[in-house]
């Protein structure tokens, strides 16, 4: 199983090298992983002037999965947008085909207290948002800024969905909840948008494929609102590119931290790009502030779902929650009574309970 390694830019090598540690560990415990490092992002552009140079892309072409740090960093902003380390995920994701995007969102009875919401609205929370990763008005054409006949700069961008990009994320929907409770909720923006209104028709044709699922269609205004206020109420949610990275995001903060939230990318013969959701966080790189966890518990999801070793899987998810339940917290999920640590002795306590 050869895994493409690609830390990036600001926590990234930080998070990265934790979540290597214990795949060493399962390696020399008799599982067959191979590791390849490459530069992507803002760290390639300062190596090569491309943020997904072709050998990074053809390592991760050639690989049966891709673990992914983060990139990005304030003294990349200035960049043409082609050359920014945000091209390199967007490169891959479209390149790969990486079109379900599984983030799963679920409240660790130890992290309770973390989140922003009070306990008895989160408890027991346990969302999986699985995101259409390569199209809508991420990748639609035209896009860009014009010049307009009275002298003002317009820019714009185009949301666009075909049929059949619609199709294949609701079978994955479906297929996503027949492994749970059997509840799909689809979310758009139909009242207003025509991209919407054909993604309701078309996920409400699939779904005839799929008796045993209730699916339920909602508003991504109201769908934001009903996280805040009623959590537990979603299984499965299913949606767009858009929508789907700003709910996300949302849901993430319920959990207690963005530190803790893994994905992964899939593409239809679920090879996968497996990354933490949140981003590089230069104003805490290279602090040893960073929480690992939520690179590893990708690490995890990488097993399981690209080489499906669940018992790994579950190996790595187990010690992750004990490692919570002994009171260790890295600093974004810190809580007076429990034991701050940094980022190396995280990812060492979790190896230790592996
Ligand atoms: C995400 C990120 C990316 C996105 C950025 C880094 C391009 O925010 O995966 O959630 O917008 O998709
Ligand atoms: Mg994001």
């Amino acid at each position: 199983m050869k895994i493409a390694v690609l830390p990036g830019d600001g926590i990234g090598p930080e998070i990265i090298a934790q979540a290597v540690k214990l795949l060493r560990a399962l390696a020399k415990d008799g599982l067959k992983l191979e590791m390849e490092q490459a530069p992507v992002g803002g760290a390639a552009y300062d190596a090569t002037g491309e943020p997904l140079p072709a050998a990074t892309l053809e390592l991760a072409r050639n690989a049966d999965a891709i673990l992914f740090g983060a990139v990005g960093g304030w003294q990349y902003d200035q960049l043409p947008r082609a050359k920014r380390p945000e091209q390199a995920l967007l490169g891959l994701r479209k390149e790969l085909g990486l079109f379900a995007n599984l983030r799963p969102a679920k409240v660790f009875p130890e992290l309770v207290n973390a989140s922003s919401l009070r306990p008895e609205v989160v408890s027991g929370m346990d969302i999986l948002i699985l995101r259409e990763l390569t199209g809508d008005v991420y990748f639609g054409q035209p896009r860009g800024v014009r010049m307009l006949a009275n002298g003002e700069r317009e820019g714009f961008d185009t949301m666009r969905y075909s049929e059949s990009e619609i199709r294949r994320i609701a079978h994955a929907g479906f297929r996503a909840a027949m492994k749970r409770t059997n509840k799909l909720c689809s979310v758009d923006k139909c009242n207003v948008l025509e991209t919407s209104q054909l993604w309701r028709e078309v996920v409400t044709e699939v779904a005839r494929e799929y008796p045993e699922v209730t699916l339920s269609h909602m508003y991504v205004d109201n769908a934001a609102m009903q996280l805040l206020r009623d959590p537990r109420q979603f299984d499965v949610i299913v949606t767009g590119n858009l929508f789907g990275v700003i709910l996300s995001d949302e849901a993430s903060m319920l959990t207690g931290s963005i530190g803790m939230l893994p994905s992964a990318s899939l593409d239809a013969n679920n090879k996968g790009l497996y990354e933490p959701i949140h981003g590089s966080a230069p104003d805490i790189a290279g602090k040893n502030l960073a929480n690992p966890l939520a690179t590893i518990l990708s690490a995890a999801m990488m097993l399981r779902y690209s080489f499906n070793l669940d018992q790994a899987a579950g190996r790595i998810e187990a010690a992750v929650a004990r490692v919570l339940a002994s009171g260790l917290r890295t600093a974004d999920i810190h809580q007076p009574g429990t034991e701050r640590v940094g980022t190396m002795e995280m990812g060492d306590a979790v190896m230790a309970a592996l």
